[in-house]
């Protein structure tokens, strides 16, 4: 097995693991909503920002096996499942499949889908305040807020059906998905405790895969299947999004994707070897069928 092979498939082990030691039983009362949140945390996901953020954790010297890692990275899955089924929501993207298994709505209900999805978020917070660290906190919180997550997400919804700029799209890609990205690299440096010109170095690569990472995403719901990707191929166009293809086509969507990630490459540069793993997963980014 390659090396990037061999530590995607450990991650995503210690994550899931971790999952499982965190998350309440399904048969826990209410479990319901138990049953829904498991359902949608081992569904399959790739786990790449638990993998970003422990890469940047070793980059700096750390190890996986400390605990506050594994459950600082379980906790940023949280948060993205959560992300994930608020936005397959009627009232969102409207979409029937997730993770290759029916979304959580289709699968259970509507209103257990957005308590589920706040219950995973909610739970996040508890199980990073177990780590004592407040500026991780605090990190995540702003990724995903008004400033952040939520508010790309805004702007997502609103532009549904109109015509709008590269930079609108720019704005929507950097906030609803390259903000949660970013968080993930940087969290991994901020808990090997890295100086502040290397965090610096570390945020302008995650912004740049980040940003890479959404319009691989678009690209991929325009050119693959249903099947391949394990969720509603072609719903950006039926629902007329905002992507970076509808903007500025395919193939400058590929030159673009393909730049970012050439030009991050360069910020941890000066991690010479230690870069290695990272190096590799900005690369998986464009480069992923999935
Ligand atoms: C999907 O994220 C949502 C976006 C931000 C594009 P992923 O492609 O990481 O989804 P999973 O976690 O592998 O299912
Ligand atoms: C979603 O972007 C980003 C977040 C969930 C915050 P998309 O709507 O493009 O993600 P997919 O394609 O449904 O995974
Ligand atoms: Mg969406
Ligand atoms: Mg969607
Ligand atoms: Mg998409």
């Amino acid at each position: 097995m390659d090396k990037l092979k061999e530590f995607i498939k450990k991650t995503v082990d210690i994550t899931d693991q971790t999952l499982q030691e965190v998350l309440p039983s399904d048969t826990t009362y209410p479990d319901s909503i138990h049953k829904l949140m498991r359902y949608s945390m081992f569904a399959g996901g790739k786990r790449i920002r638990p993998c970003l953020l422990i890469a940047a954790y070793e980059a700096c010297g750390g190890s996986v096996d400390d605990k506050q890692v594994q459950l600082t990275s379980a906790a940023v899955e949280m948060l993205h499942t959560f992300s994930l089924i608020h936005d397959d929501l009627p009232c969102m993207d409207d979409d029937d499949y997730r993770r290759g298994k029916l979304t959580a709505h289709k699968a259970f209900n509507e209103a257990l889908a957005v308590l589920g999805g706040d219950a995973l978020c909610i739970g996040a917070f508890e199980i990073l305040s177990r780590t004592a660290r407040v500026d991780i906190i605090r990190e995540i919180a702003t990724a995903l807020g008004t400033q952040g997550m939520i508010g790309g997400q805004v702007v997502d919804i609103e532009s549904e059906g109109k015509t709008v700029t590269r930079e609108i799209v720019e704005y929507i890609h950097n906030n609803k998905t390259a903000a949660l990205i970013c968080s993930s690299v940087r969290i991994g440096a901020m808990l090997a405790n890295a100086s502040e010109p290397d965090l610096q170095k570390f945020t302008s690569f995650g912004n740049k895969i980040g940003l890479a990472f959404q319009v691989v995403d678009d690209i991929l719901d325009e050119e693959s299947t249903t099947e391949q990707l394990g969720k509603d191929a072609g719903s950006d166009r039926e629902r007329g999004k905002a992507t970076f293809p509808a903007v500025v086509g395919i193939e400058e969507s590929k030159k673009y994707a393909r730049k970012l990630i050439d030009d991050a490459w360069n910020d941890i540069a000066f991690l010479n070897d230690k870069g290695k793993i990272l190096h590799d997963l900005a690369e998986y980014i464009i480069t992923r069928i999935s």
